[in-house]
């Protein structure tokens, strides 16, 4: 039998009708028994302020540090914006990598998907991101790399991935990942 692992998702969109969101809920659905995957929400983080680093930080810090600690690996599904990823979740890294020595990412195995409504994948911001979680010692799963565009074709108006190809391309990466985690979880 495999070893239990929670899985943080984390969507780098704070919109509601976000494609990265619905691509995240496919992605789960694809994960086996052995995977406990929960979204962990980003959008009510206070932007990173050292200042507010004290013995009683920000409530919602407190309580996304404490979620993300308790996990054994990540996967974030994020947009492109502007070349990069989103402020919010360069927010989220940034809250979890403090206080020094205390980072809930650090070691921790990772994935990322990148999703955009564009024709390029969100390939820089895709990009970016693993930029950041090598600065934050999160070994991201190489490949297969998952760049989806055109994003507003693939869902139903429920929400649900109705591409075929895509739904392939995620169980792939999802098979991957899982092996990815199996080999540097630390439990
Ligand atoms: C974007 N978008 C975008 N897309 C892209 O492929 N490259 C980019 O650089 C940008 N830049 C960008 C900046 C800002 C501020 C916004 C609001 C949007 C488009 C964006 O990636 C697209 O709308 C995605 O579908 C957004 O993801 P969700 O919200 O659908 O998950």
């Amino acid at each position: 039998m495999s070893t239990t692992h929670n899985v943080a998702v984390i969507v780098g969109s704070l919109r509601k009708e976000s494609f990265n969101r619905k691509m995240a809920h496919a992605v789960m659905g694809l994960a086996p028994e052995h995977l406990h995957c929960t979204i962990r929400e980003i959008g009510d983080l206070p932007l990173y302020d050292q200042d507010l680093e004290t013995a009683t930080p920000p409530a919602p810090w407190q309580a996304f540090r404490d979620a993300t600690r308790a996990a054994d690996a990540f996967l974030f599904v994020t947009p492109e914006y502007n070349r990069s990823i989103p402020g919010g979740l360069k927010n989220a890294i940034d809250v979890g990598s403090r206080p020094m020595a205390h980072s809930v990412w650090s070691g921790k195995p990772g994935g990322v998907i990148s999703v955009t409504q564009g024709m390029l994948g969100a390939l820089a911001g895709n990009l970016a991101l693993r930029q950041a979680l090598a600065g934050v010692n999160v070994p991201v799963l190489p490949h297969p790399e998952v760049f989806v565009g055109q994003a507003a074709t693939l869902f139903d108006e429920s929400g649900n991935l109705t591409n075929d190809k895509t739904r392939e391309l995620l169980q792939k990466y999802m098979n991957a990942y899982v092996q990815w985690i199996a080999r540097n979880a630390k439990n």
